[in-house]
């Protein structure tokens, strides 16, 4: 039987072999170019001038028109594969993990396990449990700010300002990441982690050759030498390190902490992107800077830790943005859907962007609305992810905001900052589709 045939047996809507085939070349294939595990810069490049990612929008909001609410099988052969199209299809998904929507794909896996083969993400139960719960407790996943934010603002105070003195008058990429790589790792692994730029050097090969998942040979021995250097740093267990915390942790067989520790150092890059362009619109974006201007000086000396706009910039960067577009999953199990049955084995695809930037259900999609995030319910019941949600949900989906939060005022506290090249983000134009934060350039005065 056809997959086709047994598509139609299941109950299930099906797209035209166009239809896949448009999806593939639209949606797939621009999101493997750009580099899922490591960003390819010059393919970053060409999705902001050619609008890749808003063509991948207007693909799937014409498979709704046309199919439904899905979720839609795409002909694939050799593949059961899926696409999530309507909200409360993406809700129920998510809230599905481990098990029917297992976070652990096939394609997952063999990208992951280039260097993190114990990692959460890609784990089955029982080990799962063990691992994600590492996570939770480590990265204080429930708390809007981690109990050892004050410690880590100290850190990155003075790296910010270190930054800034060598940027001159201008602020580019390579000067705010390799600054943000030194907060990372004394975040992290502690002070005397500082300056091993060539932990992180040889994650980003790793991170290269996930990118090319089961097309890529091994790189076991890079893959050691990083593994026993990242056991060398967190045996130190600096006080005031993640480190320290992980040693007082009764972990076990399964936990696997160094693996877990890979995936922090590696999610970070994204972390680094999201406030790069969070600070690129408050530079731009009419009364933004205002705002975030306002919020620094009243939060002062210590109430960095509560500043609800620059986080909700932040997270407004991810929704516009997102730096995990395509969420996966895979089924454990037979489903059975409204419309039918969804086979064991069938991959889903929740591509974030389409529900983020879909203007005919979110008005403000190709605008610069932060005050999406200011209530409790961002955008009521509409999918915005760009954490995911449910029992697979980014642990560090609070940890992150605090430190993109606390960077940004530690810049904006120091200089006043304009974006060049500016109208790459006009206020009374729709927001591009893609940002490249490796040309970004802000002018920085007083
Ligand atoms: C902009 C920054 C980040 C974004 C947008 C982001 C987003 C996500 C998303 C969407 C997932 C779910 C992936 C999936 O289900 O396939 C995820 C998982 C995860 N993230 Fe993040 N992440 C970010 C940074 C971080 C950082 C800095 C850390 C650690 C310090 C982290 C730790 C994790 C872990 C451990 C998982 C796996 C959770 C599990 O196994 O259930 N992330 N992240």
């Amino acid at each position: 039987m056809t997959i086709r045939e047994a598509a139609i047996r299941d109950g299930l809507s099906i797209a035209s072999i166009k239809d896949t085939l448009a999806v593939l070349a639209d949606v797939i294939v621009p999101t493997l170019g750009k580099g899922v595990l490591m960003r390819r810069p010059r393919v970053v490049a060409l999705a902001e001038r050619l609008n890749l990612d808003k063509r991948a929008v207007r693909r799937l909001q014409s498979l709704r028109r046309k199919y439904g609410d899905g979720p839609l099988l795409l002909p694939i052969p050799g593949r059961h594969q899926a696409v999530i199209l309507s909200p409360e299809h993406v809700h129920w998904v998510l809230q599905g993990a481990p098990e029917p929507f297992a976070p652990s794909t096939l394609e997952k896996h063999a990208a992951l396990t280039h260097f993190e083969p114990n990692v959460s993400l890609i784990s089955h139960p029982p080990e799962r449990a063990e691992r994600r719960r590492f996570n939770d407790e480590l990265l204080e996943s429930d708390r809007p700010a981690h109990s050892m934010a004050d410690g880590f603002r100290a850190a990155l105070d003075s790296e910010a300002q270190e930054m800034l003195a060598a940027a001159g008058s201008e602020l580019n990429w390579d000067a705010f990441i390799t600054a943000w790589y030194r907060i990372v790792r004394r975040v992290i692994l502690g002070d005397a982690a500082r300056d091993d730029h060539e932990l992180t050097a040889m994650l980003a090969k790793l991170r290269g050759a996930g990118n090319w998942a089961f097309l890529h040979p091994d790189r076991k021995g890079i893959r050691h030498r990083f593994h026993e250097r990242l056991k060398e740093h967190l045996s130190h267990a600096e006080s005031g390190s993640l480190a320290a915390r992980i040693k007082a942790r009764p972990n076990t067989d399964a936990t696997a902490p160094t693996d877990q520790v890979a995936h922090w150092l590696f999610a970070f890059d994204p972390g680094g992107m999201a406030t790069f362009r969070a600070l690129a619109l408050i530079a731009s974006q009419s009364d933004a800077g205002r705002r975030a201007s306002e919020e620094v000086s009243a939060a002062g000396e210590t109430g960095h830790r509560q500043m609800p706009f620059v986080r909700a910039c932040i997270l407004e960067s991810l929704r516009l943005w997102p730096t995990t577009p395509a969420i996966l999953r895979e089924t454990t199990e037979d489903v059975q859907w409204p419309g039918g049955i969804m086979r064991k084995h069938t991959h889903v695809l929740i591509y974030a962007p389409y529900f983020h930037r879909d203007h005919e259900n979110l008005p403000e999609a190709h605008q610069f609305a932060p005050d999406l995030w200011l209530t409790p319910a961002p955008g009521g019941r509409w999918p915005l992810i760009p954490f995911s949600e449910g029992p697979g949900i980014c642990p560090a989906h609070n940890l992150v905001p605090t430190l993109g939060s606390m960077m940004i005022a530690a810049i904006l506290g120091r200089r006043r900052i304009e974006l060049k090249d500016g109208d790459r983000l006009q206020s009374d134009r729709p927001l591009p589709g893609a940002l490249d934060n490796y040309t970004l350039r802000f002018s920085l005065a007083g």
